[in-house]
């Protein structure tokens, strides 16, 4: 193995620049030449690509977002766009490819790899929403602007005495909404993972004012549907004043956590390794703290389970 190629793919995530770099200088380090391939897998159409040397990735492990930059490209699902991506592979001699993303970048690594492309795949998703890993890159990033906000929303909450409702990203996945919750006090978490009781949440905000609570903050995730309606709801059955706060795209940006940084490095390092032994077709992850590589497809097919032990917590703290 001579030539790696390296791509960011999907929703960027805080974190992906630190990965990039880990891929990078363990390749040089190891006598490898390594290309970076520009905004996903239409990189790999367009043949936008560029050598990388130690330099490339300087500066760059603190700093959100990717400098390789990412995309969703449709054409790469089409028959004539994914040849095209083969034959550029092949025109630029990519001996094997490292694809951070989330699981639409995984499909797509896939089907390189059941074409002969040696592919790695590195998690990346604020959301963490991958079943077969307990975390992916730029999730606890994610949860600590979430936390963040949530202390700052708590001020004002309390000095007007209102009900805010903080709506997260996720898709449908509630794992941000849950960490932050918990992390933040929040009096209610709702996901799309369990069935929400409003009346529940309104007890909680009637009970709350009357032992004398003047904050309330409830983190909802985006999964759920429509956090205004929820809010208005709210205001009929307990009177209360309602804002909403809907973080939206700040969750995926800013310097990656420690945690988020040291995950990459490790996955970054660990992908170049089993490209250059000769394994592919791998996913990469954490389990219970160890790193963990698995074929793609049982990555694909694994179901994420929530936390619901960590959901009762939740509910627990804040009575
Ligand atoms: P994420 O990787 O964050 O989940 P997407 O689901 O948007 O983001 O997927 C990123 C890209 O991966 C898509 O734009 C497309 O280029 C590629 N991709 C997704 N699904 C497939 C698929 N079934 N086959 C081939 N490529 C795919
Ligand atoms: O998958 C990451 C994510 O940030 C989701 O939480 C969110 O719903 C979506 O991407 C937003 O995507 P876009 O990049 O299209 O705004």
């Amino acid at each position: 193995m001579k030539t790696i190629g390296v791509l960011t793919s999907g929703g960027d995530a805080p974190g992906m620049n630190a990965g990039i770099r880990s891929v990078v200088r363990t390749s040089i380090y190891n006598g490898a030449k390594v290309l970076g391939i520009k905004q996903g897998f239409n990189g790999l159409i367009n043949g936008d690509i560029e050598e990388m040397n130690l330099s490339s990735v300087a500066d760059i492990i603190h700093r959100g977002g990717t400098f390789l930059r990412s995309a969703r490209c449709e054409e790469f699902k089409t028959e004539e766009g994914f040849k095209k991506a083969l034959n550029v592979i092949k025109v630029f001699g990519i001996d094997g490819l490292v694809v951070l993303g989330g699981d639409g970048s995984f499909k797509g690594a896939q089907k390189l790899s059941q074409a002969g492309v040696p592919t790695i795949c590195i998690p990346c998703t604020i959301d963490n929403d991958m079943g077969y890993t307990d975390f992916a890159i730029g999730f606890f990033t994610a949860v600590e602007t979430v936390v963040d906000a949530i202390s700052k929303i708590r001020d004002t909450s309390a000095s007007h005495g209102r009900a805010n409702i903080i709506e997260v990203m996720g898709r449908e996945c509630g794992d941000i909404a849950l960490y932050s919750g918990l992390a933040g006090g929040a009096e209610s978490i709702i996901v799309p993972e369990i069935e929400f009781d409003i009346d529940e949440v309104c007890r909680k905000i009637i009970h709350g004012r009357n032992r004398g609570k003047l904050h309330h903050i409830i983190v909802l995730a985006e999964g759920i549907g429509n956090a205004y309606e929820v809010g208005k709801e709210i205001e009929e059955k307990t009177g209360a004043e309602t804002r909403v706060t809907i973080l939206g795209h700040i969750q995926r940006g800013g310097t990656p956590t420690a945690f988020d940084r040291i995950i990459a490095s490790k996955m970054g390092h660990e992908a170049v390794d089993l490209l250059l032994s000769g394994e592919a077709g791998k996913a990469l992850g954490i389990k219970c703290n160890q790193l963990i590589s698995i074929d793609i497809e049982e990555a694909l097919n694994t179901k994420k389970e929530f936390d619901k032990s960590m959901y009762e917590i939740g509910k627990i703290l804040s009575i």
